[in-house]
């Protein structure tokens, strides 16, 4: 969801207003992800670098991240969708952490989808993390058991990848789990990213040829 900083400048407009607006675009995409059939979805909320931004834009994301979890998002489980968190959570206030474990453990009896939430994540972390329980675990893996050890353990691997704000890279999102995904980037910056281009990228998708490194 990149682009909410340049939204904001473009506009005048302080960067942690294009990241409420930025929260507006996610909550209308995901719903139509969703009704399109889509089953999981996951959106790269805060790396594990963002720590490093001015303090007002980090608190800013951080309220954001504590409105939602303590109110919004219980009633996106009450609809039947399971909302997972990926990343390290211990680095959020309390009461952050408290409310995404209550949205974690809500119970979704047969999930209509799964909203997975990347935040406080890194890919090269999560990788190094599997590798140190396997090592703990004192056993050698192969890719199905070692993928069982990261955040994405109860999901498919991401058929398709997309990332606003024209910029050509993954960013540390989903290392491993991206291997065979179809990238899409766009230069639409995210809180202006809608729905006719979510249907663009899908349809575009669904002409693409996979072919998982066989031949066709
Ligand atoms: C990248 O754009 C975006 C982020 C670092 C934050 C994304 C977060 C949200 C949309 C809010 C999510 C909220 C919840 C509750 C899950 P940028 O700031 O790097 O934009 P720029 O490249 O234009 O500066």
């Amino acid at each position: 969801m990149d682009g909410n900083g340049r939204w904001a400048k473009n506009k005048g407009l302080a960067r942690s207003l294009g990241h409420e607006a930025g929260v507006k675009t996610l909550m209308s995409i995901m719903k139509n992800c969703f009704t399109l059939g889509v089953k999981y979805v996951t959106v790269y909320a805060f790396s594990t670098e963002n720590w490093n931004r001015p303090k007002e834009e980090v608190d800013a994301l951080i309220q954001l991240f504590r409105n939602y979890f303590s109110n919004y998002f219980s009633k996106i489980t009450k609809k039947g969708i399971k909302i997972n968190v990926w990343g390290d959570k211990s680095k959020f206030p309390q009461d952050v952490i408290d409310s995404i474990s209550k949205i974690e453990n809500s119970f979704v009896d047969k999930p209509k989808g799964v909203f997975n939430i990347a935040l406080n994540y890194g890919g090269r972390k999560e990788i190094i993390d599997a590798v140190n329980t396997a090592i703990k675990n004192g056993k050698e893996l192969d890719e199905k058991e070692f993928s069982s050890l990261l955040y994405s353990s109860s999901v498919p691997d991401p058929d398709l990848i997309i990332r606003t704000g024209g910029e050509y890279r993954l960013s540390n999102f989903l290392l491993f789990q991206s291997a065979y995904s179809e990238l899409f980037f766009t230069k639409t910056l995210w809180p202006d990213f809608n729905n006719d281009e979510l249907v663009m990228i899908f349809n575009e998708f669904a002409n693409r040829e996979r072919r998982f490194g066989k031949v066709k």
